[in-house]
């Protein structure tokens, strides 16, 4: 699996189907603009399995790092993803910034526009963070992850890590695959965003958790399907995609202890084999081990494609960065 492989049968491509300034949600994207980046991403994987991981491809431009929450997947990717196309990378780290001492969120990302970068990539942990910079601002801006509302970098990573294994689901496509994206939904920007692309790719999605930890109203308006037993809620899936429980996000009680969260809603082994026999496991990360999943599970190399979703991020970043730099690509 890998490079070379053909986004074709999972629909009609047209490779520069991407005319977007921004990257702020999975809301409005179309299947032939994720079939397109799949593609992109897919062209770029085998740079990094080269001996020398680097490509002229946007040499001479500005790419910025903003990260006001902690990350360890997302922002090395994107440093990565931007130094191995030649772009000049700054990562600004809001703990020695000026923003220590009071600049706002926008006044702050002015100053940055001033310097004339291509993309700022911003994570924060409001909701809309992003999207009202895109409105203020004359910079790129790449959703890094804002609040509980988007992640849409982790989505297209996780379709194109789901897209690697639908052979040997023997899917041709999407269309009808299950995938339960379960435990602590509401708080979860991975779920939401994960949500709206595999909708639009034709899949069957279910959000699989406690009560407290599934949002009011989501059948509606995220077209899935809600289940509160987790044996229930992943019987015959393709797809099993963990959640990390964000405890830092939570102001009062949703769970009884870790250990009952873990005996009701951790996947183990014998919990998976109620899955499809050909189901993978996902996971965003960071992992919560003995919380929301078993090392056991983790560490099966056989059903986990854990590490191949970190993989897949940098490519996928790489084809973001690339489609956002360089406008002659989204024409
Ligand atoms: N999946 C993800 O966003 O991980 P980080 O918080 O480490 O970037």
């Amino acid at each position: 699996m890998g490079a070379g492989i053909s986004y074709s049968r999972v629909g009609t491509m047209k490779s520069n189907l991407w005319n977007r300034k921004h990257l702020l949600s999975m809301r409005d994207i179309g299947r032939g603009e994720i079939l397109s980046i799949l593609e992109t991403a897919a062209s770029f994987r085998e740079v990094n399995h080269r001996d020398i991981k680097k490509v002229p491809t946007l040499r001479g431009k500005t790419i910025i790092n903003l990260f006001y929450e902690n990350s360890t997947r997302t922002r090395t990717s994107f440093e990565l993803a931007g130094k191995r196309m030649s772009a000049d990378v700054i990562n600004m780290s809001v703990a020695s910034s000026s923003v220590k001492k009071g600049e706002t969120l926008i006044d702050t990302l002015a100053t940055l526009q001033a310097m004339n970068p291509d993309v700022v990539v911003v994570r924060h942990s409001e909701s809309g963070a992003q999207e009202f910079l895109a409105r203020n601002l004359n910079a790129a801006i790449i959703n890094a992850g804002d609040g509980r509302h988007a992640h849409p970098t982790q989505a297209l990573l996780d379709i194109l890590t789901i897209h690697d294994h639908l052979p040997i689901m023997g899917r041709e496509d999407f269309q009808g695959l299950k995938v339960a994206i379960c435990g602590d939904v509401l708080h979860s920007r991975v779920a939401r965003s994960n949500a709206q692309g595999l909708a639009t790719m034709g899949a069957e999605v279910r959000f699989v958790g406690p009560p407290t930890l599934i949002p009011a109203k989501v059948e509606e308006a995220f077209n899935v399907k809600v289940y509160h037993q987790m044996d229930e809620g992943i019987q015959g899936v393709d797809v099993v995609m963990m959640l990390r429980l964000q405890q830092e996000r939570m102001a009062k009680a949703y769970i009884p202890s870790i250990r009952e969260y873990f005996h009701y809603w951790g996947l183990t082994r014998k919990r998976l084999a109620l899955a499809a026999d050909t189901a993978i496991v996902m996971h965003p990360g960071p992992m919560n081990r003995g919380v929301e999943i078993a090392s056991e599970v983790a560490d099966d190399l056989e059903r986990s494609v854990i590490l191949e979703q970190v993989a897949n991020g940098l490519a996928i970043r790489m084809a973001v960065l690339y489609r956002l730099c360089t406008p002659q690509s989204r024409s």
